[in-house]
C-alpha cells in the first residue's frame, strides 16, 4: 500500500500526481481482492473498510483543494465510496442474518462461539497469544452484531467516584467465560453494567443466568430492551446503586472499573459479607484490579500479573 500520510503542507504538482496514482493503485488492489467479498473474511474486510475511510478517502479530501485535478479526484472518491459501501453491505446482511438466528433461539453456547470463530477466529487467536491493548476486530464484529444506534443520554448526576460508561473489550469477556468454569447454579453479575454487552455476551457464550447492576436508569432500560429484543430471558438488568444491590444469589462477579476509592471499598465490603460461607469468583478489568488486589479476603490467581490491560481473577475460596 502507498504512503498513508494525509497530513502535511499542500502538495506541489508532482507530489500531487504521485499521490493520485498511489491512490488509484490502492483502490485497484482493493477492488481486485475478491476474497474481501467472501463474508467469512470479516477481519480483512474490516481492515480495508477502515483503510478506505481513514486513509484513502481522507487523503483524497486532503488533495481536493487542488482544482487542476478536481475531476480525477472526484472519480477516485466515488470509486472508494462505492467499494466501501459494497463491503459494508456484506457486513450489514451478515449481521442481520446472525441476529435473526439469535432472536429465534439459535446460536447459543458452543454454537455461538463457533459462529464467532467462523468470522473472527483470527482476531480471537491473536488476542489470546499476545497482550492486546484497546479494541480489535472482535469488537468491530460485536458492534455490528449488537449495534448501538445512539448512546442514551445520562439522566442522573454521577458521584465523583463513579466511572463513566465505557465498554469492556470483547476478548476480555471471552477470556472471562473460559476461565470462569461455570457450573450448575452459577449466577453471573456485572457490577456497573452500562448498556449490557457483558451480561448478554456471557449468557450467549455460557448459557448461565446473568444480571447487571447499573446506576443510570437510561443505560439500564436500554440493556433490558436489548436483551428482550434478542430473546434472552436469562439476562436481567437491575437499576440500582451497586452499594445497595442484593448479591445473595451471585457466584461469579465482574467489574470493569465502575467506581473507585471509597465506593469500591464499600462495594467490596458488601460482597465480602454477601459471600460469607460460600465460594465466589470476582473478575476485574482496568485500574480497579490493583485496589481489589489489596483485599485480604480475596486471593488473586496471579497477583504478579495484575495490569490495567488484562483480566484479573480473584476468589474467596482459600480465605473464608
Ligand atoms: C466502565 S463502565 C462499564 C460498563 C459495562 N460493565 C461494560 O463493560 O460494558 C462503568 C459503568 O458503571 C456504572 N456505575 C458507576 N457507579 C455505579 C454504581 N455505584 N452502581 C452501579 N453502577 C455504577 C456507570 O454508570 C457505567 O455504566
Amino acid at each position: 500500500m502507498a504512503d498513508k500520510n494525509t497530513k502535511g503542507p499542500k502538495p506541489g504538482n508532482l507530489e500531487l500526481e504521485r499521490g493520485i496514482s498511489e491512490l488509484r493503485a490502492d483502490i485497484e488492489i482493493i477492488e481486485k481482492n475478491h476474497s474481501l467479498y467472501d463474508e467469512k473474511n470479516f477481519s480483512s474486510r474490516a481492515d480495508v473498510i477502515d483503510d478506505l475511510e481513514f486513509h484513502i478517502i481522507e487523503r483524497i479530501d486532503g488533495f481536493s483543494q487542488n482544482l487542476c485535478h478536481a475531476l480525477e479526484l472526484a472519480d477516485l472518491k466515488r470509486d472508494a465510496e462505492r467499494i466501501k459501501l459494497q463491503l459494508e453491505k456484506i457486513n450489514i446482511d451478515l449481521f442481520g442474518r446472525l441476529r435473526a438466528k439469535i432472536q429465534m433461539g439459535g446460536c447459543r453456547r458452543a454454537a455461538f462461539r463457533d459462529m464467532i470463530e467462523e468470522f473472527v477466529g483470527d482476531s480471537l487467536k491473536e488476542s489470546a497469544n499476545q497482550a492486546t491493548i484497546g479494541y480489535d476486530n472482535l469488537d468491530v464484529f460485536m458492534d455490528g452484531l449488537f449495534p448501538i444506534a445512539t448512546l442514551p443520554e445520562e439522566t442522573r448526576a454521577r458521584e465523583p467516584e463513579m466511572v463513566f460508561y465505557q465498554k469492556t473489550p470483547a476478548r476480555i469477556i471471552f477470556e472471562l467465560v473460559d476461565k470462569a468454569n461455570f457450573s450448575k447454579g452459577d449466577v453471573f453479575y456485572d457490577l456497573g453494567s452500562g448498556l449490557g454487552q457483558v451480561g448478554i455476551l456471557v449468557n450467549l457464550l455460557s448459557g448461565f443466568t446473568t444480571k447487571g447492576i447499573e446506576f443510570e436508569p437510561a443505560y439500564c432500560n436500554y440493556a433490558k430492551a436489548y436483551a428482550r429484543q434478542l430473546n434472552l430471558p436469562d439476562v436481567q438488568f437491575i437499576n440500582a446503586d451497586a452499594r445497595e444491590a442484593d448479591y445473595s444469589d451471585g457466584t461469579v462477579f465482574f467489574m470493569y472499573t465502575p467506581f473507585e476509592g471509597r465506593m469500591l471499598d464499600d462495594v467490596l465490603k458488601k460482597l465480602q459479607i454477601a459471600s460469607k460461607g460460600r465460594e465466589i469468583w470476582l473478575f476485574t478489568y482496568g485500574p480497579c484490579s490493583f485496589q481489589v488486589g489489596k483485599q485480604s479476603w480475596l486471593k488473586c490467581e496471579k497477583p504478579e500479573e495484575i495490569t490495567i490491560y488484562g483480566l484479573a481473577m480473584f476468589s474467596n475460596k482459600i480465605i473464608k
